[in-house]
């Protein structure tokens, strides 16, 4: 039977297991996906065993999404762009790397929660590689505008002037949290990590626009405090990143096999765990 895992330290909390083991049994694909714990200084080494124990593919998580994309021998785009690789697929005589990621955020914000994100007023929290790992779908979608918002606004102006040859006709800028007061955006998303420090980004009110959507990549049971933030401030709308984790699973399911999951009942039964546990 055809091999998958996810590997990562730690990674005994990994959902992944459980999505891509719905998504075979859905689809009717014959493999196997298991969790696979990586030293920390023997990622190379891991990959390779797996490999040579009839692996044919890797979701790649914390702390390896560099040492991935330094891995492969060959790297999409999106890939190439966001710096990072969370999806590996084995080939004959290549690694091809891939980031699932940006593309699982773009579908769960289109496809899941219905928003249209062409002309849309985007505001993107973070400069960190979830930031750099959305921002080249993000803007395949053709937003009328992204900001990218940090702490370290030195990071978030690099990131601006990466990514500008791919900005198209939206106006993409950079800049620190204070310079937000007064301007209003449909969709905030939350990128950074401050939320595992139990801290938020320092915003000021008033950023959500009539309608607008707040977006946290993180996820669990209720509201995260990023979303309870956001809808104290008039957000009409919040969501966590559960549909993202699940959307960038089926992304790579697709790359791997060749065959898309129904995502719908897989996220629905996520979230009745979750919300039960
Ligand atoms: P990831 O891969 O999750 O993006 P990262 O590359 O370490 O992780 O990036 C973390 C991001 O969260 C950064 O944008 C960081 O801001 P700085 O670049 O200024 O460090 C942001 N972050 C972390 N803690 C934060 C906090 N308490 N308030 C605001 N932003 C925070």
């Amino acid at each position: 039977m055809d091999r998958y895992a996810v590997v990562g330290n730690p990674i005994a909390h990994s959902r992944s297991p459980q999505i891509h083991a719905a998504f075979a049994r859905q689809t009717g694909q014959a493999l196997r996906y298991e969790a696979l714990l990586a030293p920390v200084d023997g990622f190379a080494r891991t990959v390779a065993d797996f490999r040579a124990h009839g692996g044919r593919g890797l979701n790649v998580t914390v702390p390896f999404k560099l040492e991935a994309f330094a891995l492969a021998t060959r790297r999409t785009p999106r890939a190439e762009m966001a710096g990072a690789v969370n999806t590996l697929a084995f080939e004959a005589d290549a690694i091809l790397g891939d980031n699932t990621d940006g593309a699982g955020l773009v579908r769960d914000l289109e496809a899941n929660l219905g928003l249209a994100l062409a002309g849309c007023r985007i505001l993107l929290l973070g400069a960190g590689g979830a930031c750099r790992g959305a921002l080249l779908p993000l803007l395949a979608s053709q937003p009328a505008a992204l900001t990218i918002a940090n702490r370290s606004v030195d990071k978030a102006a690099a990131l601006a002037a990466l990514f500008a040859p791919e900005a198209g006709a939206a106006t993409l800028d950079a800049c620190g949290f204070d310079a937000l007061a007064g301007r209003r955006f449909d969709l905030v998303i939350n990128a950074t990590s401050a939320s595992l420090a139990g801290a938020l980004p320092p915003l000021p009110p008033g950023l959500y626009a009539e309608g607008a959507l707040a977006y946290d990549m993180m996820y669990g049971r209720g509201d995260t405090p990023f979303m309870a933030a956001a809808r104290a401030d008039g957000a009409a709308r919040v969501a966590d990143g559960l549909g993202m984790l699940v959307e960038q699973a089926a992304e790579s399911f697709t790359l791997w096999r060749d065959v898309r999951p129904d995502t719908a009942p897989v996220l629905a039964e996520l979230r009745r765990q979750i919300d039960g546990s």
